[in-house]
């Protein structure tokens, strides 16, 4: 089984990576570095470990979760598509099974929920925990007055803490989040995340889960 390790060593993976955060932030889009690929990497192979999914499965969440974006590299628009095809060759030429690097490929490419469904575990593992990662550290424009930073970012800026959960007992993958509403309003966060929040429903649903989003300790779905 290729581990997680080799492929954050390896000086292909590492040379993308920083293009990817360099070009991401250059567009003015939210931080898309290894902290956020780090974290999606661990809350992905969290939710199948939780579910009791076997350690291959974690596995490839896990790496899933790691090289998720790095089709930001190339372009923000299809990141999904470019990034799938690019982690793919770079996963076989690392020894990985065809069988597992298809997988992976899978999952990244519908991670986006523009055109992206859950269409396996990993998938809806990855979709789940990258789309949790909302946090004020991610934004990058220098913002000088937060009221008038764009929505996304406002978004970003208001979020405090956000953990994904999962509960096997009663099969439930829950989105906590705590946003400063002198920030953004909850509707702002509806109004931005809507898309998301459906597609992180139907991959908990994929699980054989429920989905729960909590914002500021109020359940709202
Ligand atoms: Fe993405
Ligand atoms: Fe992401």
């Amino acid at each position: 089984m290729l581990d997680l390790a080799t492929i954050k060593n390896d000086a292909e993976v590492a040379a993308i990576m920083d293009m990817t955060a360099h070009t991401i932030e250059a567009l003015g889009y939210t931080e898309h570095t290894r902290r956020h690929s780090g974290i999606v990497s661990r809350w992905a192979g969290m939710v199948l470990r939780t579910l009791g999914r076997d350690e291959t499965q974690v596995n490839l969440a896990e790496i899933a979760g790691y090289l998720h974006d790095i089709g930001n590299c190339i372009n923000r628009q299809d990141h999904a598509m470019s990034g799938a095809v690019m982690a793919y060759r770079i996963l076989t030429r690392l020894g990985m099974s065809y069988h597992d690097a298809a997988q992976v490929m899978a999952a990244i490419g519908n991670h986006d929920e523009q055109f992206g469904l859950p269409v396996s575990d990993v998938c809806a593992a990855l979709i789940l925990a990258d789309k949790a990662d909302v946090h004020k550290s991610r934004v990058r424009n220098p913002i000088d007055n937060v009221l008038n930073a764009n929505i996304h970012d406002r978004v970003n800026l208001a979020a405090e803490r956000s953990t994904l959960e999962t509960d096997k007992d009663s099969m439930t993958v829950t989105l906590n989040i705590h946003i400063d509403t002198q920030i953004c309003s909850v509707m702002d966060y509806f109004e931005i995340y809507f898309g998301r929040m459906q597609l992180c429903r139907r991959a908990a649903e994929y699980l054989g889960c429920k989905f729960s989003l909590i914002i500021n300790g109020t359940s709202l779905v």
